[in-house]
């Protein structure tokens, strides 16, 4: 297996080109009354919604090796799609601004039965805040077709003098966010260390895999094998797992080593995905409010809670044990744009 030692990782990274956004490093702290709630587990808390760039984030630090090659590119605008109440987005419209780049955002339809809130408010409102050019996509499982669709905006602006960079949505492309955990695996050693902690587990969210891929990857390169278990928000653990190997290949290549991650290491649940992407069940609720009124900690409705609701079955299943952390991915502002439903249990 290969196995390299942090400034060597850190070494590889600086490869490609970055455009620093995040206030990194970001804290590590105890969750003492949640733990107490759960009492079978000693919660910790990485608080990667405090990445700082409007409203922080995991986005944040991955967008730094988007931008990066952007800016390497001479580009002056920036194209991204995803969800409504897209947290990447929004993250994006943050960075294009602090750079002085242009942003088009293509909103997709990826959830159903959704109300004015969700339309409007969260992460909508500030991508107007920031100034970004919406654009609307009727589908909202068509990564191809979404992707696709940008290169067309892409053109017509290419054609009235612009020079865009499209960060693309769907898994045929290199994985440059998940460089930005490959670098958050090095920091988080690196407080382990100097705390003298290590944990049993690390619960977090994997969406398009950037994060788990890029942290998982990062941790085994470095020696460290504490697993990580990712908690499926969009597609089922056999599709995500799939998804995680092809990133992990991926981030073989670009960096050079192989940490040689089995299937078995990737270690996925899609407990709490039901009905479906960007839809809340009462688990979800439930670890959402719990973990405000126990912490005071804001959790998003569409990933982290979902993640938190995994790791409050997994620890009531006692399939965790000892020292867990909970990667906090940010994504608040969403909470506006769903609104009554994050307190349909009260
Ligand atoms: C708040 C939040 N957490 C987690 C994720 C998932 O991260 P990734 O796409 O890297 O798997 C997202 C994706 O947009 C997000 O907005």
């Amino acid at each position: 297996m290969d196995q390299i030692g942090a400034r060597e990782l850190a070494g590889r990274l600086e490869r490609f080109p970055r455009c620093r956004l995040a206030h990194t490093p970001t804290p590590l702290e105890q969750m003492p009354r949640l733990s107490a709630h759960l009492s079978c587990v000693e919660l910790f808390v990485k608080r990667d919604d405090c990445t700082g760039l409007g409203f922080g984030g995991n986005k944040v630090r991955q967008l730094e090796f988007y931008f990066g090659q952007a800016q390497q590119a001479g580009a002056d605008t920036v194209l991204i799609t995803g969800a409504v109440q897209s947290n990447f987005v929004r993250a994006t419209a943050a960075a294009a601004c602090r750079l002085g780049m242009a942003c088009h955002i293509q909103l997709e339809e990826r959830v159903p039965d959704v109300d004015g809130l969700y339309r409007s408010s969260g992460n909508v409102l500030l991508n107007q805040v920031f100034g970004a050019t919406l654009h609307s996509y009727p589908q909202g499982e068509d990564e191809a077709g979404a992707d696709a669709r940008l290169g067309v905006i892409a053109e017509q602006l290419r054609q009235s003098g612009s020079r865009p960079y499209i960060i693309p949505l769907g898994p045929g492309h290199d994985p440059l966010g998940a460089l930005g955990y490959v670098d958050a695996a090095t920091e988080l050693t690196g407080q382990l260390e100097q705390r003298g902690v290590q944990f049993d587990h690390i619960v977090v969210t994997s969406g398009s895999g950037a994060t788990h891929a890029g942290l998982l990857f990062g941790l085994r390169a470095l020696g460290n094998r504490t697993i990580v278990i990712g908690v499926c928000p969009r597609r089922d653990a056999d599709r995500q797992r799939r998804r995680i190997a092809a990133h992990a290949q991926k981030l073989s290549r670009m960096l050079d080593v192989d940490p040689r991650i089995t299937a078995e290491e990737i270690r996925l649940t899609d407990v709490t995905l039901a009905p479906g992407y960007g839809r809340l069940n009462a688990a979800t609720i439930e670890a959402l409010q719990t973990t405000a009124r126990c912490e005071g900690l804001l959790l998003d409705p569409v990933y982290t809670a979902k993640a938190m609701a995994g790791l409050f079955h997994m620890a009531r299943e006692g399939e965790l044990s000892g020292r867990v952390l909970f990667w906090h991915t940010g994504g608040e502002p969403a909470l506006f744009g769903y609104g009554r439903a994050v307190l349909a249990r009260d």
